[in-house]
């Protein structure tokens, strides 16, 4: 499926699957533009996907709202506390960093964790990365509390130019499309052999739901394309 099939639907506020690379994570993720998610839409992520349903965002805009990586904020506070120090994360398998910044609820969500609470929270950042993005100033911490149950992804700086993980290739994707660049995303996992869907998998869902499927590589691509003609 093309890049452009999946920006248009984007724009139009509906899923799109995202695989990365056989040789990174090779998995496949449910991909939403923020501002479009619904209760239905987190339903259907935990249900079909399965994953850790995350909001991942531009940086521009996480920069604006001061959400730090999560490796940061346990380097600093390892300074007062010690013991957490041995926890940092320098070793994961496929990348050489983690995106994870804080995780949050909307304060007006009741436990956060409902697909009522988290479509409310999603949506909510989504709006307000839209608003930020155009010059708005915005207190993230007048709206919202932390810990929570949705977690951030803050993409690295240049995007795909820098790291190719589902946060940067969804970012890019919806920087291509022209909205709101916060995207919720969900990792696809399958029951039956207990690890990520293989991509054929992914594929066939796709096709059955008229969901276009879209490659790493492929983002990649099309982002250069995109950045070189800006
Ligand atoms: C959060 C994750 C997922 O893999 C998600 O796809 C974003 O991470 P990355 O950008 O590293 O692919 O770790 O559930
Ligand atoms: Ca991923």
């Amino acid at each position: 499926m093309s890049v452009e099939e999946a920006l248009k639907a984007f724009r139009r506020g509906e899923p799109v699957l995202i695989y990365d690379f056989d040789d990174r994570e090779g998995e496949t993720d449910i991909a939403i533009p923020a501002i479009n998610v619904t209760p239905r839409d987190v339903a259907m992520m935990r249900k079909d996907g399965g994953g850790l349903i995350c909001v991942a965002i531009h940086p521009v805009a996480a920069d604006k709202l001061r959400l730090p990586f999560m490796h940061d904020v346990l380097r600093v506070a390892s300074q007062h506390i010690p013991e957490i120090s041995s926890i940092a994360s320098f070793d994961i398998k496929y990348d050489s960093r983690s995106s994870f910044s804080l995780w949050v609820n909307h304060r007006d969500t009741f436990t956060g964790i409902t697909d009522i609470d988290r479509a409310l929270t999603i949506r909510r950042v989504g709006e307000v990365v839209d608003d930020v993005m155009l010059g708005k100033e915005f207190d993230f911490g007048s709206e919202f509390r932390s810990p929570g149950h949705v977690a951030l992804l803050r993409a690295a700086e240049t995007l795909t130019y820098e790291r190719v993980g589902q946060t940067e290739l969804s970012v890019a994707l919806a920087e291509m499309a022209g909205i709101a660049p916060a995207v919720a995303i969900c990792e696809m996992l399958d029951e039956t052999t207990g690890r990520a869907l293989k991509k054929d998998k992914a594929m066939a869902y796709a096709e059955e739901n008229g969901i276009p499927f879209v490659e790493g590589k492929d983002i990649v691509a099309a982002y250069a394309d995109f950045k070189e003609i800006k």
